[in-house]
């Protein structure tokens, strides 16, 4: 199969917010940046993202980083490493302003400064009260966002190749990382992208679930590359449901709802949060709202003909201020719901939505792997950010808005350590290794040679279908066990995936097939990393792990207050310990959580 090599100083996998974020680091600094991309950048999951993103610039009352810190280190159950997330809520007002000066259509506050609204467990001076803190433009600011900075990245010159599908990750014999292959979807071309920097910004894997908030693109290809390329996947047990996807169809229905004053009721019409967090109520972190909704529909107070969903009722909220900060949800509403939210209730149920987990980095964009007894050492150029990476900020539950401040601080982050070490380095690119392509070249022939194989489509579904039946909103012993014999053996069936029009070039059916060997990767760690963590933090909760007295929520901070790395050779598991040691501020203790 015929290939060709193309050189950059930097390549980057993925146009998201991380990926454009990085990129304009990259290319400000005269740097040789291409970007590569399934879709057209601004069509990229970032756009999906609602209700804002997350900084204390206290424009409508009191804030302060620290107390943004001290929320994400709660919300996360106390496995964020705190050190990341001090520089992360450190950075949030810069990057902010920084999106402002881009040009971000921001919705304002009568004075002129950026109007903000409270999310899920973003509260005031350490725990006391909700605080308004998430950035908005109306209920699309992800699409504001990408927008925004899709257009600084055309001025500066970024190289993009739209409708690309990245394959393979190019390490040569010491590790390092010298680019990666892809190919271009409509004339099946393969090159090698050869780099001195390599960074990842590929987002999530929502697609390993059934239903799920996220795009048919979230297939965890960054993570299924890594993987491939002996590098291990962190906290990947952690998936966030987010509490309110449109029950039957799982489109998102932005917190920024409940920010507006939305409120959760069941069968009876009870606001039933306020039994379950007296204090933040329909507030609370989202792995808390969402076990109540669950334990509401389990315990028979859902609604409809089946019980199975829950309310969010907006009917109280007078219909202009719906229609200024809300028009994407009233339309979501109706087309998805058939419900117009000005007169009725929405149906909603708890959705996949978040991977806190991903490839391990460090909070200057670095991907670290142990090496010689240290935990953390840097792949030399290789860089992440993003959904696809964890940093770690959001431990073992992220607080809404978080992940647009994530991929903004850690794309800019992962750029500027990049340029730094570019500048450091030598200017010529190590040699590629005779090897480079050869695993892609595997891949696409075994795909062109296979038949009487197994079909991508009945293959992902039954995938989809263990994730969300044995790896859900509240875990079994005995379930996770089962989901872990039942992912190996779909791993099996995926080895043998068959495609049927071999002669086609542009073949969605070829990229399904090259996809969904990123998405097993992605539920083989997800299955056997929650398998093996005996106990319940964030959004993972055991039933053989319930709240007593000596272990608050269930957390067993004794032997668990650790990050699980998974490797693919083998299936092992590691483990590391959480930085517990902020940046310049006292460490926030352990406690138990509550709202
Ligand atoms: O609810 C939302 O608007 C989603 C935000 C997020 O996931 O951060």
């Amino acid at each position: 199969m015929n290939y060709t090599v193309r050189k950059f100083d930097a390549v980057i996998v993925g146009a998201g917010g991380a990926g454009l974020r990085a990129a304009i680091q990259l290319s400000e600094a005269g740097l040789k940046t291409a970007v590569i991309t399934k879709v057209f950048p601004t069509r990229s999951h970032t756009v999906a993202a609602q209700g804002g993103v997350a900084a204390s610039l206290g424009n409508s009352e009191e804030d302060h980083w620290h107390w943004h810190m001290y929320d994400t280190v709660k919300g996360s159950d106390w496995l964020g490493d705190q050190d990341a997330i001090e520089y992360m809520c450190r950075k949030a007002n810069e990057v902010v302003i920084e999106l402002e000066h881009y040009g971000m259509p921001f919705d304002r506050l009568d004075n002129g400064r950026i109007y903000q609204r409270p999310f899920g467990g973003h509260m005031s001076n350490f725990g006391e009260k909700p605080v308004r803190r998430s950035c908005a433009a109306a209920d699309r600011t992800g699409h504001a966002m990408l927008h925004a900075m899709y257009q600084r990245n055309v001025k500066v010159n970024t190289q993009f190749f739209v409708e690309w599908q990245a394959l393979d990750l190019v390490r040569d014999a010491d590790g390092d990382v010298l680019g990666v292959t892809a190919m271009e979807m409509e004339t099946g071309e393969i090159v090698v992208f050869e780099a001195k920097a390599t960074i990842f910004a590929s987002g999530g894997a929502g697609r390993i679930y059934y239903s799920s908030t996220n795009a048919f693109i979230n297939t965890g290809d960054g993570l299924g590359m890594a993987a491939r390329a002996g590098i291990p996947l962190e906290d990947m047990e952690f998936w966030q449901f987010h509490p309110t996807g449109v029950a039957g169809a799982g489109v998102l229905i932005t917190e920024g709802v409940r920010g507006e004053g939305g409120i959760l009721r069941n069968s009876a019409g009870e606001r039933f949060m306020e039994r379950y967090a007296p204090n933040a109520k329909d507030l609370a972190s989202r792995d808390v709202v969402s076990r109540a909704m669950t334990t509401e529909i389990n315990e028979g107070r859902g609604c409809g003909p089946n019980k199975d969903f829950v309310l969010l009722d907006i009917t109280h909220l007078p219909p202009e201020t719906i229609m200024k900060r809300l028009p994407g949800i009233h339309e979501i509403a109706l087309q998805f719901a058939g419900v117009d939210c000005l007169k009725e209730s929405i149906p909603v149920v708890p959705t996949a939505h978040y991977q806190m987990g991903g490839i391990p980095t460090n909070f200057l964009g670095q991907v670290v792997v142990p090496k010689n007894g240290n935990h953390a050492e840097p792949v030399p150029g290789f860089y992440a950010a993003g959904e696809c990476a964890c940093a770690s900020v959001h431990g073992a539950n992220r607080l809404g808005t978080n992940s647009l401040l994530d991929l903004l601080v850690f794309g800019k982050s992962a750029g500027e350590t990049a340029v730094a070490d570019l500048k450091r380095s030598a200017a010529a690119h190590k040699p590629l290794p005779k090897e480079a392509i050869d695993r892609t070249l595997a891949r696409l022939d075994r795909l062109n040679r296979q038949t009487e194989g197994s079909n991508v489509d009945e293959t992902r579904l039954a995938m989809q279908r263990n994730m969300q039946k044995n790896c859900g909103v509240f875990r079994f012993k005995d379930l996770l066990k089962q989901g872990v014999e039942r992912i190996l053996e779909i791993e099996e069936r995926v080895a043998h995936t068959e495609i049927r029009d071999k002669s086609r070039v542009f073949n969605t059916a070829r990229i399904e097939a090259l996809e969904l060997d990123n998405q097993i990767e992605v539920a083989k760690a997800t299955m056997i990393s929650a398998a093996a963590r005996l106990e319940s933090r964030g959004a993972h909760v055991r039933d053989d792990a319930p709240d007593t007295p000596e272990r608050p929520n269930g957390r067993d901070d004794a032997n668990w207050l650790k990050h699980t790395l998974w490797f693919r050779e083998g299936n092992r598991l590691d483990y590391k310990p959480v930085h517990m040691k902020p940046l310049t501020v006292d460490t926030i203790e352990l406690k138990k959580r509550a709202y």
